[in-house]
């Protein structure tokens, strides 16, 4: 199976096991969180599921919803209240304790505030996002105000990440977020207090949040390369 079919497998697999008729859904971004998206709407087209009322965490993920037709609300309408009974979505790294890090895709402000909002979390993975330890290998990202770049990354140097600002693709200068910010990713050169980091990084004037998830232990669904599909509670 290659990457693509795994991710598609996985987001699936969650939708299936974890969604009923009637909850109030989070909606994640990115490769593997799309396909459960794509089966939500698939569920709802068939009439297998109803009662759906979703929150989405970008822009990508609205449109994937308007295309299938799944009823969307934010998180402040009435229907919602700032409650949740599920969200689905990606990660770029998880580690043994389910502690993971987010914001590859740049959505990790409204992935984190609708994940937190959630009374339960599921993390769709392939294998090759399990790690030991988290930040060693794919970078951390972190939100910022654009006035305060300059302030915000030094202070983040002083409590040991090497920091780079993200460059947008086909856009000249820095990738600007959902939210008018700018991202800064985070590297480290040895295991990080991932927990005690994701309190101290929003305690510097200017950050907006960062990709540290550990205060809410998701459910993960593996997938792997042989077809099969891992449910870690
Ligand atoms: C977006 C995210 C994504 O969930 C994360 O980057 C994983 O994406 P993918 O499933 O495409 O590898 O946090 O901000």
């Amino acid at each position: 199976m290659d990457q693509n079919e795994i991710k598609a497998l996985t987001g699936k697999s969650a939708v299936e096991q974890l969604v009923k008729s009637g909850m109030k859904l989070g909606l994640g971004t990115g490769s593997t969180a799309l396909p459960a998206v794509r089966h939500l709407g698939l569920l709802l087209k068939e009439g297998k599921l109803s009662g759906i009322k979703a929150v989405s965490t970008s822009f990508q993920t609205s449109m994937e919803c308007e295309k299938w037709g799944i009823p969307l609300y934010t998180l402040n309408s009435g229907e919602i209240n700032g409650q949740l009974d599920l969200t689905i979505d990606g990660a770029d790294e998880i580690d043994e304790r389910h502690w993971c890090t987010k914001g590859g895709g740049g959505a990790l402000l409204v992935e984190k505030i609708t994940a937190y909002a959630s009374s339960a979390f599921c993390v769709v993975v392939d294998e090759s996002k399990l790690v030991k330890n988290l930040g060693l290998t794919f970078p951390v990202p972190l939100e910022v105000i654009p006035e305060a770049r300059r302030t915000v990354t030094l202070a983040l140097e002083k409590l040991g990440a090497r920091v780079t600002l993200r460059e947008a693709l086909r856009k000249a200068g820095p990738v600007i977020t959902e939210h008018g910010n700018l991202l800064l990713d985070l590297a480290f050169d040895g295991p990080a207090d991932c927990a005690a980091l994701e309190t101290e990084f929003n305690r510097i004037p200017g950050v907006v949040e960062n990709g540290f998830f550990t205060r809410i232990r998701p459910v993960v669904f593996v997938g792997r390369s042989n077809g099969s599909v891992e449910v870690k509670q």
